[in-house]
Order: structure tokens, then sequence, then C-alpha cells
């Protein structure tokens, strides 16, 4: 399909969604490609044998880990909303995508036993999200990031100012050793820039125990 008319339908589609789930979809346009781009390289996908997005929407990142992603590597897609994922199976045939809450998916059936995420690339809306989930999510998905992968994510410009935004950010930066951002993307709407995040081993171990001290 035209790339145009694809952007044009993943727009409508989304603003729709946002109207009946303002809430949880968190935005009201699908990310720009070339936010897409810049999340995409910053994760460092195409080196990476195992890949999870969380709150894929309508696929704006998704599409670009489909053109760089490795031949041989292994990607999971995960958002709420089903009718994203329904469109998202249909697209793209050699990825895998569940419809479930990141705060309860289990990594582990889809890695398999001692495996974890190379990068993990989020769309979710941080800022939108009360402190438990935020601390909920983050507790589940970071301990199966492989120590040195990078955790991206991102942030509307001024809308990190938030309290709900600068909590979040304390809350991953307690969860990680670097935390880096990028420079502002202004073609994204509105515009947007990249927070990058990366556990040692060190990390991902103490990562592990929160894990498992949640699921006591
Ligand atoms: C701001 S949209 C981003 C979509 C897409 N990544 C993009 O950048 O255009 C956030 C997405 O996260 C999904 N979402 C919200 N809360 C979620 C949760 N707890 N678990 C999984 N997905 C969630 C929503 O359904 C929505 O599709």
């Amino acid at each position: 399909m035209n790339r145009r008319i694809r952007l044009a339908r993943m727009s409508w589609t989304f603003f729709r969604q946002f109207m009946l789930n303002w809430k949880t979809t968190g935005a009201i346009a699908p990310s720009s490609p070339e936010l897409a781009d810049l999340i995409v390289a910053t994760a460092g996908v195409a080196k990476a044998r195992t890949i999870l997005e969380l709150g894929t929407g309508t696929g704006a990142f998704t599409q670009r880990i489909a053109e760089v992603m490795g031949k041989e590597a292994r990607y999971l897609g995960i958002d709420l909303n089903e009718g994203f994922v329904e469109r998202l199976r249909a697209r793209f045939d050699r990825m895998n995508f569940e419809s479930v809450a990141a705060q309860e998916c289990d990594f582990a059936a889809f890695l398999g036993e001692g495996n974890r995420f190379d990068c993990i690339v989020s769309g979710l809306p941080w800022a939108a999200f009360p402190q438990g989930l935020q601390e909920s999510i983050l507790d589940q998905v970071l301990p199966w990031l492989e120590p040195g992968g990078k955790f991206v994510t991102f942030a509307y410009a001024g809308l990190h100012l938030l309290p709900s935004g600068r909590r979040f950010r304390t809350l991953l930066k307690g969860r990680c050793v670097e935390l880096e951002t990028t420079k502002t993307v202004l073609s994204n709407l509105p515009p947007a820039f990249v927070y990058s995040a990366s556990v040692t081993g060190a990390g991902a171990a103490s990562n592990a125990a929160i894990n498992s001290r949640s699921r006591r």
C-alpha cells in the first residue's frame, strides 16, 4: 500500500481509538516516521536478536522495526487494544503480537528459559499513567532486558514536565544505570524526544529481585 495512504489510514484508526479509549491510547495521533526512525535507531534494533515493543498502537514503530530487524531476530509486540493487534498480525506475518497489558504479560512464554530481550521499544503513554501502574510495568518489563541492552521510550516535550512525567523519569532513572535523552523531533505531533536507558548485569539482577518480589 502507498505510504501516504497507509499513514492516513493509521491516523484515522488511531484517532477513532483515542475517542473511544483516550486514557489508554494516550495520544491523538500515531508517532511520526521521524520519531520512529530515531527510537528504533537508539534502541539498536538492527543488531538485536530479541525485540520487545510495548504499546504498538497502529504500528508506527513496528513498521520501522520490520524494515531494519535481522532475518533471524524474534519480535514480540503487545498492546491492550485487541483491534490494533489484529491489524498488525495481518500486516506483519513474521512478527508476533499479543493483546495483553504490559504489567501482566508472561514474557518467559515467548522467550523460553534463560533468555532476555536485547532491546525494548516502548510506545506507552507513561505520563497518563498513575504511579502504581508506572511502577508495575517497569518492574514487570525491565528484568527481561539483557544487561547492556537498551530500554527506549518517548515523551512529549513539555508534558514530560508534568508531575506524572517527572515521576516516570525518576522511577526509570532509579531502575537503570544510565539514562540519556535525544534531540526533540519537531515534526512529531506533538514534538517528542526519546529516553534511552540501560541496565547492567547488577541492575538486571536487582530488577529480577524486584520482579520476584512483585510476583509473591
Ligand atoms: C501513545 S499510543 C502509541 C502507539 C504507537 N507506539 C505510536 O507511537 O504511534 C499508546 C499505546 O499503548 C497502548 N497501551 C496503553 N496502556 C497499555 C498497557 N498497560 N499495556 C499494553 N499496552 C498499553 C494503547 O492501547 C496504545 O495503543
